[in-house]
């Protein structure tokens, strides 16, 4: 199983097996109140009768179509569709299907740019302490979660270097929003430019918020100052916005929201509401240009999946957009902001609770760890919501919160309920 402990598991197992709208339903039968859109990713809610509907009628009129030399007219309309979408000049999309194929593409696409440019010796990526860019090799050598890195770290790629992370508790704690305190962290890439050479790097690759770590929120002015080093440099800025994406901060990406324009964008997750698994990477106009014209005849770039694009992935995700405008559920989102970050602070004065932050409609609670057993406070809080009615996640000590964009006020109340009175039991 993946990133579980599957001999625990395998002795008291915690088992889904029907969703709809807001609820998962457990083997049991009991109804389990989704406090994390499944994993960041069903944004509009669990079992949409559109996004399902879709995806039957597509399995039904064409399954699979190889999209190596070949094309599907879904595949370019969904590109079209999030390319009207995109901040900027963004506006060319590669699919795969899932996060870490994203991240992996992009990193490749980086470095292929640049050879197409005449600078093959940019091969440097920049990634950031604690971030998390999914589990193929790429993503785990710019990742910084230790613990992903530590079993492989004899094969990591080799030119890769990190930021430090922003997350400064004695600073900010309690925040509401954007933290005020730490757009001096991204002064860290100059160091690095320093020591390489900007010449050398190819590209930065962060989350705009961090979420697989436990959620940390960029600074104010931070992601502005990062953007600006990237182009005294010439470095590609690629948002990894796999989390991110799709309403989840009130916004159609963490770009909008913050107000500043990569590069590259990573997307998955949200852009088929999870219904059938499939990633993308979004790149600027004169990227695609670069990489694809100055090629000889024949293949621009060699790489790809036996999935890119996958028919009943596009179908998904073609309706699930449709919900997102018809419902108009980003700014459901940001509508709702202010509500779930009074949510999220009524936690406050709860044992063992040391900051809570919020952004869009993500929350997280983060506990002081108990001596010498980091992660069993958390864990334990994860498993006592889930016997009281409601899936939170665990990430060590914070308990991150991101439900699905419907989500009602008053479940938002019960979330916060419930957890509020697990945080009472646990020691
Ligand atoms: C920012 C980010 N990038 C990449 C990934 C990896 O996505 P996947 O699990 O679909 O490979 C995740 C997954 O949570 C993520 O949060």
């Amino acid at each position: 199983m993946p990133f579980t402990a599957n001999r625990a598991f395998k002795r008291a197992p915690r088992m889904l097996v029907a969703a709809k709208d807001m609820y998962y339903t457990a083997a049991d039968g009991r109804q389990i109140l989704d406090g994390t859109a499944g994993l960041w990713c069903v944004n509009a809610g669990h079992c949409r009768d559109s996004i399902t509907a879709a995806i039957r009628e597509q399995a039904g009129v064409m399954d699979y179509a190889p999209p190596f030399q070949m094309g599907h007219p879904l595949a370019f309309e969904l590109a079209q569709q999030l390319a009207r979408m995109l901040p900027g000049d963004i506006d060319h999309v590669f699919f795969g299907n899932s996060g870490s194929e994203a991240v992996d593409t992009s990193l490749k696409i980086a470095l292929a740019y640049w050879q197409a440019k005449g600078e093959p010796q940019r091969v440097r990526f920049i990634g950031r302490a604690r971030g998390y860019h999914g589990v193929g090799f790429g993503g785990i050598s710019v990742g910084g979660i230790d613990a992903n890195r530590k079993q492989f770290a004899g094969q990591l790629l080799p030119a890769v270097d990190h930021l430090p992370h922003t997350h400064d508790l004695a600073r900010n704690a309690y925040t509401r929003g954007q933290p005020q305190h730490g757009a001096h962290f991204a002064d860290a890439l100059e160091e690095l430019v320093s020591k390489h050479g900007g010449h050398t790097i190819a590209a930065v690759i962060i989350e705009p918020v961090a979420g697989s770590t436990g959620v940390i929120i960029p600074p104010k002015g931070y992601l502005e100052r990062l953007r600006e080093i990237c182009d005294k440099h010439g470095i590609l800025l690629i948002f990894d916005e796999v989390i991110t994406g799709f309403g989840r901060l009130g916004a159609s990406f963490g770009a909008t929201k913050f107000g500043v324009i990569p590069d590259m964008m990573t997307v998955a997750k949200g852009i088929t509401n999870a219904a059938v698994p499939m990633g993308a990477v979004c790149v600027r106009h004169a990227i695609y240009d670069t990489v694809v014209n100055s090629a000889g005849a024949g293949i621009e770039l060699f790489h790809g999946y036996t999935y890119s694009g996958h028919p009943l992935a596009a179908a998904a995700g073609l309706a699930t957009l449709e919900v997102y405008r018809s419902e108009g559920l980003f700014e459901r989102a940001a509508s709702l902001e202010s509500f779930w970050e009074d949510a999220v602070h009524s936690l406050r004065g709860s044992p063992n609770v040391i900051d809570l932050r919020n952004v869009g409609i993500v929350g997280a609670v983060e506990l002081e760890p108990r001596p010498g057993a980091p992660g069993a406070r958390g864990f334990e809080t994860f498993v006592k919501c889930f016997e009281a009615g409601v899936l939170v996640r665990s990430t060590a000590d914070t308990i991150a919160l991101s439900p699905p964009l419907i989500v009602e006020r008053d479940q938002i109340t019960r979330m916060f309920e419930v957890l509020g009175s697990v945080l009472r039991s646990v020691a």
